[in-house]
C-alpha cells in the first residue's frame, strides 16, 4: 500500500474487511513515524519510506496506489518494471499524455492493471448498472452524475501543479465513468463543452465546473461538481432512457438521518460538516462508497486471470475526456475528445428510436387526462401532419 493518507485509510478498511485473505504485507509512507503508526493500526508487517524497495519487497503481488495525483506515473512504472500487478486510484493521471505512459508501461510488462474508480462499484451503481445492461431503460439517451463537498482535505489537491486541476480532476473523474458505465464503454465520446469557475477559493484551478460529453450514438451525460458545497459530500447519479429512468443517492441522503443536540463525538462520515444537529450518517461507510465490491471485483480478476470491470484503458479514457473538458472552458465551444487509442465499437449513427401507432403514423405520446380521457399525438409519416385524437 502506497500512501497512509486518507484513500489508504479507506483502502485498508476494505482489503482487510472483507477479503480476510487478502492482506496489506507492506506499507510505503514518507517518514517512518507515520509509516509506523499505520502498520500498528492496521497490523502491517513491514514499513517502507523508500517507494521502490517497497514495491520490489518479495511478498507483496499488488501495489495499490493512494499517493498524490502527481506520484501516480512514478509508482506505475516501478511497479510495472518490478513486473508487479497494480491497482491506481483515480484520477488514473493529470492529462491524457500521463495516463497513456502508464498504460503502455504495464500493458507493455504485461502486469494486472485495475483502475480504482470506486464510484462505479457503489452497491446502488452495480444493481442500477445491472438493469441499464439488461435493456430495463431502453436506449440510455442522458446521464448526470454529481459530486460535490466543500473541498479537499490535503495541500496538494489545491495546487493544479501536483493534483493537475481543481473539482474536474478530482471529482468530475468519478462521474465521467458513471457516465461511461451507463451509456456503454464500447461507445465513443467524442465531445465535451465544459464550463469551470472560480468561484470562491483562492486558488489556481476550478472550484466549481458543469460539463456535457457527447457520445457517438447520440447519448449525452452531464456532471456537475464543487468543491464549495457545504454540508457534507453530495453523491447523485441519475440515468434516463427511452423506457425507464433510474436515480440514485449514495451518501448525503441514503435514508439515515439523525438529530442530536448534544454531538456524536466525532467522525460522522466523509466531509461532513458538523457533528451536532441534523446529521447524516452513512451505514457502512467503506461498502457504499464502492471499495469493498471495487477490491473483490479486482482480486478475483488476478485470480481468475480476467480483466477487471475498470482497467488502466479506462482510467485514460476518462483523463482524454477531461483534458477535453478544460479546453472547453477555454475556449467556451464543444471540444474533440482525443483519443490516440480507441477500443470500442466505430462508426455508430445517431439513431432516433420511432414507434409506430399505426401503419401510416408514428405514436409521438400517449397520456391518460385527469378526467379518464386516453389521448394520443401521432404523426403521419408521409405528410407529417401531427393530430391528436381520444381513444
Ligand atoms: N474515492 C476515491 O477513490 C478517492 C478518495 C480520496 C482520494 N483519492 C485519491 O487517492 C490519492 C491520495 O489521496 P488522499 O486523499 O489519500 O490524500 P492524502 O493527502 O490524505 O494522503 C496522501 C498520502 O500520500 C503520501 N505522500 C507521498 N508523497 C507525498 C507528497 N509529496 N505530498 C503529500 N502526500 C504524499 C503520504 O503518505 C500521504 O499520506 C489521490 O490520487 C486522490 O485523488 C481517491
Amino acid at each position: 500500500m502506497l500512501g497512509t493518507g486518507l484513500i489508504g485509510t479507506f483502502y485498508t478498511m476494505s482489503l482487510h474487511g472483507q477479503r480476510s485473505r487478502d492482506q496489506v504485507v507492506a506499507i510505503y509512507s514518507r517518514t517512518e513515524e507515520r509509516a509506523r503508526a499505520f502498520a500498528d493500526q492496521w497490523r502491517i508487517p513491514k514499513t517502507y519510506t523508500d517507494m521502490k524497495a517497497a514495491i520490489e519487497d518479495p511478498d507483496v503481488d499488488v501495489v495499490v496506489i493512494g499517493l498524490p495525483n502527481n506520484q501516480h506515473e512514478e509508482a506505475v512504472l516501478l511497479a510495472a518494471a518490478a513486473g508487479k500487478g497494480v491497482l491506481c486510484t483515480k484520477p488514473l493521471a493529470r492529462t491524457a499524455a500521463e495516463a497513456k505512459r502508464m498504460l503502455d508501461a504495464v500493458e507493455r510488462a504485461g502486469v494486472f492493471h485495475g483502475y480504482l474508480e470506486d464510484l462505479a462499484y457503489t452497491p446502488k451503481t452495480l444493481k442500477a448498472l445491472r438493469s441499464v445492461q439488461n435493456g430495463a431503460l431502453g436506449k440510455v439517451l442522458w446521464t448526470r452524475s454529481r459530486e460535490a463537498h466543500p473541498g479537499p482535505h490535503s495541500d496538494w489537491f489545491w495546487d493544479p501543479k501536483m493534483s493537475g486541476g481543481g473539482a474536474i480532476v478530482d471529482l468530475g473523474c468519478h462521474c465521467i465513468e458513471i457516465g461511461r458505465n451507463y451509456i456503454g464503454k464500447d461507445i465513443r465520446p467524442v465531445e465535451a463543452m465544459c464550463w469551470a469557475a472560480t468561484q470562491v477559493k483562492p486558488i489556481d484551478a476550478e472550484d466549481n465546473a458543469i460539463g456535457l460529453v457527447k457520445y457517438e450514438n447520440g447519448a449525452i451525460s452531464q456532471f456537475e461538481v464543487s468543491w464549495t458545497y457545504r454540508g457534507g459530500m453530495d453523491l447523485r447519479d441519475e440515468v434516463a432512457g427511452t423506457e425507464g429512468n433510474i436515480r440514485t443517492d449514495h451518501f448525503l441522503r441514503t435514508g439515515f438521518e439523525m438529530f442530536t443536540g448534544v454531538g456524536l463525538g466525532g467522525y460522522v462520515a466523509e466531509k461532513t460538516e458538523s457533528e451536532s444537529g441534523w446529521l447524516f450518517p452513512v451505514g457502512d461507510e467503506v461498502h457504499e462508497l464502492g471499495y469493498t465490491d471495487m477490491f473483490s471485483d479486482m482480486f478475483n480478476a488476478i485470480d481468475n486471470g480476467t480483466e477487471p470491470m475498470e482497467t488502466f484503458y479506462d482510467g485514460y479514457v476518462v483523463n482524454a475526456i477531461m483534458d477535453a473538458c478544460y479546453r472547453s472552458a477555454e475556449s467556451k465551444k464543444w471540444e474533440p475528445v482525443e483519443l490516440e487509442v480507441w477500443r470500442g465499437k466505430t462508426g455508430l449513427e445517431d439513431t432516433r428510436t420511432v414507434n409506430d401507432y399505426d401503419e401510416d403514423h408514428y405514436l409521438i405520446k400517449e397520456e391518460l387526462l385527469p378526467d379518464g380521457r386516453r389521448k394520443v399525438i401521432i404523426k403521419h409519416k408521409q405528410s407529417g401532419e401531427l393530430s391528436q385524437k381520444i381513444v
